[in-house]
């Protein structure tokens, strides 16, 4: 069914993962944008409980804009329920957002595709007491005497700890929660962070300038991401051609092998300047003011409304 300026369009966002305030805002924005653009008929719902989907039926919603971020709606969840409720919805199918919601999963499908990502170890609470922390880190922390710890599948940098020794280390693996989450610990690789995004534009995954981000903290933490003037953005960002030419098709290779459509956004750390490190791969993007696909789709000259409206043109069923 093609979508006019009368469908019956929900912007589903917060939700109850650790993203919820960052989904409200994009959703907030999203909403804005929508009814800038003269849909008429457009509801913002806020995703705490099944009711809220059962919901979108007796509302009588015939297209999902999803910005939930995060456990629940970016992971696939959300995105089964709307399948069953035969609701078209944006961003990826529940395959593709569940492979990329998982980043060891990424890592495997991007080793698989000859692509450089960090050499990790996954823990979890069967392996937990056999992890051995010195060993580990003499195996991972390398001339950069550092390994990140983090949650297997969250956002926005939440629980996401650089770790400058091994007693550091053998600290973290008995205290973090596994029982919310697996981790994964990860080689630290030093050098530039790069974000990349991929939007179907007329059915066609298109990557959009490479955005290179400079934290004033020492990484790309929570704060460097969501308060503005914390980061400095580079637009586009200044690299060889060759390499800049790399990661585009890398991107595109990780799109379609990790089952990803509508747009995603794949976040690097460029070595030396010249070997691109995949980290993870987000299939519901941030859409605030200060998000990343925003500012690259301006880029391109792709206003925000005009991005919103490209993303709600890719809503469809999967199955
Ligand atoms: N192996 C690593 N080497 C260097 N920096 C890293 C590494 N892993 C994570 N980081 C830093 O932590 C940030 C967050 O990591 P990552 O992108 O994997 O997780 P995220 O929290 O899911 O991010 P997003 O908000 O984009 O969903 C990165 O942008 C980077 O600054
Ligand atoms: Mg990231």
């Amino acid at each position: 069914m093609p979508i006019t300026k009368k469908t019956n369009i929900a912007v589903l966002c917060g939700g109850i993962s650790n993203e919820r305030e960052i989904s409200s805002r994009s959703g907030k924005n999203c909403f804005s944008a929508l009814d800038r653009l003269g849909y008429s008929n457009i509801f913002l719902i806020d995703v705490k409980s099944i009711d809220d989907l059962i919901g979108l039926k007796e509302k009588q919603i015939e297209v999902a804009f999803l910005v939930t971020h995060g456990k629940w709606g970016e992971d696939g969840a959300i995105q089964g329920v709307l399948e069953w409720l035969r609701i078209p919805y944006t961003g990826s199918s529940i395959l593709g957002s569940s492979i990329s919601m998982d980043k060891w999963l990424t890592k495997r499908i991007a080793i698989s595709s000859n692509i450089l990502t960090p050499k990790a170890l996954l823990l979890t609470r069967t392996n937990k007491e056999v992890v051995n922390a010195q060993k580990l880190w003499t195996e991972l922390s390398g001339n950069n005497k550092a390994v990140f710890v983090k949650p297997k599948d969250d956002g926005s940098s939440v629980n996401t700890f650089k770790i400058k020794s091994s007693e550091e280390l053998d600290y973290k693996i008995k205290n973090v929660d596994l029982e919310e989450s697996d981790y994964l610990i990860e080689e630290f690789i030093s050098g530039r962070e790069l974000t990349v995004s991929i939007l179907e534009i007329n059915n066609k995954p298109t990557v959009l300038p490479i955005l290179e981000l400079k934290p004033k903290n020492e990484f790309y933490d929570y704060q460097a991401k969501y308060t503005k003037g914390m980061t400095e953005f580079i637009l586009p960002a200044q690299i060889e051609k060759n390499i800049k030419e790399e990661i585009e098709d890398n991107s595109l290779k990780l799109f379609l092998n990790t089952y990803c459509s509508s747009f995603a956004r794949m976040d690097y750390i460029l070595y030396e300047n010249r070997e691109p490190y995949l980290l993870e791969i987000n299939s519901l993007p941030g859409m605030t003011d200060t998000s990343d696909l925003p500012a690259q789709a301006k880029c391109s000259g792709i206003e925000y409304d005009e991005l919103v409206e490209i993303i709600l043109k890719t809503a469809r069923l999967h199955k």
